[in-house]
């Protein structure tokens, strides 16, 4: 019958001669046999493997089970706390390594404005651009911006509202060791389209490399000029000649860009959402200002004065607005007690939450697209102006 084993078996073996085939009805024995004996051996090696997992689980387990039956040893006690432990007091490593000479900004130079917060994602970047335009406008000069903030989202605004898609770095110059070769002033990339006049010194990524290996370099030589090297570079007639104002717009961080920009400004301004929690921030970054302004043995930058803070991405309206109203007096009463100041919160000219702002996020400024954003800033530029 065709199919039957026997036959296709026959069949194979009418394939060798009379002599090779024992051979061959050997080897096929020892494949049939192997075949049945691991059939047989797979459960039973199965077996023993489920009863090895068993006897781990039961090892392990035997110190619960005792401790259940038998009552386990209490926990050890937590040391006590140290009685005369306190919180360090913060001093940031530019304070302790600040060279015994700062350098100044001109006292009668142009305002060179640094936007700043230790707090994310509070509209410093927003303000930074369009005020620069706002600054641009207001008194018919070149305004120039400087992108200190490695993610680039200033450039990326400024570039993009330009026309500018490929990613570009300059910043770096301005905090590098000063080179025959380079002038620095001829790497302020001049925007166009609705930005004419508007300079910028990008940045992007790698940028925050080259702040850190400046730092290292920086604590290695002990105390060099590398706080104020931006400072050195914006008191010259180049850029005091050539612009109306500076705007730095810095990261969440007091990284080597932004002490450049604080050693060098004239003024800060303090970008904070209103909740508590951006308020604390912005209170904390503030005092960490005031130290650094005011140390009596070295301070780092004693210049610099604050124009205050900018209530931004307010809602107005809805559930948020009675926090936004308690979180805007509690800031107030942090300027008047410890700044002495009843202006210190730029109240009259917050900055609403508004889709004609967000909708160009790195893409473009709003202040040159929607009427709306544009009264925005300018309420804010006044302001801004009345205190320089
Ligand atoms: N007035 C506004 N209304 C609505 N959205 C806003 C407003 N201002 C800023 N935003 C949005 O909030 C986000 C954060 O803004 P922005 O990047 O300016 O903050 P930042 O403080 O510079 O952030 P980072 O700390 O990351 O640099 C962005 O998406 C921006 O579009
Ligand atoms: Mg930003």
């Amino acid at each position: 019958m065709p199919g039957d084993p026997s036959n296709l078996l026959t069949g194979i073996l009418a394939q060798f001669g009379e002599q090779s085939r024992p051979f061959v009805e050997i080897a096929i024995l020892v494949v049939l046999a192997g075949a049945a004996v691991a059939t047989a051996l797979n459960p039973i090696l199965e077996f023993i493997d489920r009863m090895r997992r068993f006897g781990r689980w039961l090892w392990r387990s035997i110190p619960s089970i005792v401790r259940k039956l038998f009552g386990g040893r209490p926990p050890t006690p937590l040391p006590p706390a140290e009685p005369n432990r306190v919180i360090p007091n913060e001093t940031t490593i530019w304070e302790l390594y600040a060279p015994q000479q700062p350098i100044f900004p001109n006292s009668n130079g142009i305002p060179i404005i640094t936007v700043a917060n230790n707090k994310g994602g509070v509209a410093k970047t927003t303000i930074a651009a369009n005020l620069a335009v706002y600054f641009r406008d207001r008194f018919q000069k070149p305004v120039l911006l400087i992108d200190f903030d490695y993610q680039g989202s200033l450039s990326q605004t400024i570039r993009g509202e330009a026309g500018y898609t490929e990613p570009d770095i300059t910043a770096d110059i301005l905090i590098s060791a000063p080179s025959a070769a380079i002038n620095p002033a001829l790497y302020a990339r001049e925007m166009r389209r609705e930005l004419e006049n508007v300079f910028i010194y990008p940045t992007t990524y790698p940028f925050a490399t080259i702040e850190n290996n400046l730092m290292a370099d920086w604590l290695r030589s002990e105390g060099g000029d590398l706080m104020y090297r931006l400072c050195a570079l914006l008191r010259q007639p180049a850029y005091q000649e050539k612009y109306c104002a500076v705007l730095i717009d810095c990261p969440p961080r007091l990284t080597t860009g932004s002490i450049n920009a604080l050693c060098a400004s004239t003024h800060l301004l303090v970008p904070t959402t209103l909740d508590d929690m951006s308020a604390q921030a912005a209170e904390y970054f503030l005092s960490q200002i005031s130290r650094m302004s005011q140390a009596e043995t070295r301070p780092v930058f004693p210049k610099l004065k604050v124009i205050g803070i900018v209530p931004s991405i307010v809602y107005r309206d809805g559930d948020t607005l009675l926090g936004e109203i308690r979180t805007r007096e509690r800031l107030v009463r942090y300027g008047s007690s410890f700044w002495r100041r009843d202006d210190f919160v730029l109240t009259g000219a917050s900055i609403p939450r508004t889709a004609d702002i967000s909708n160009y996020a790195g893409a473009g400024v709003a202040y040159v697209r929607k009427p709306r954003a544009r009264q925005i800033f300018e309420k804010l530029g006044k302001e801004v102006e009345k205190r320089l």
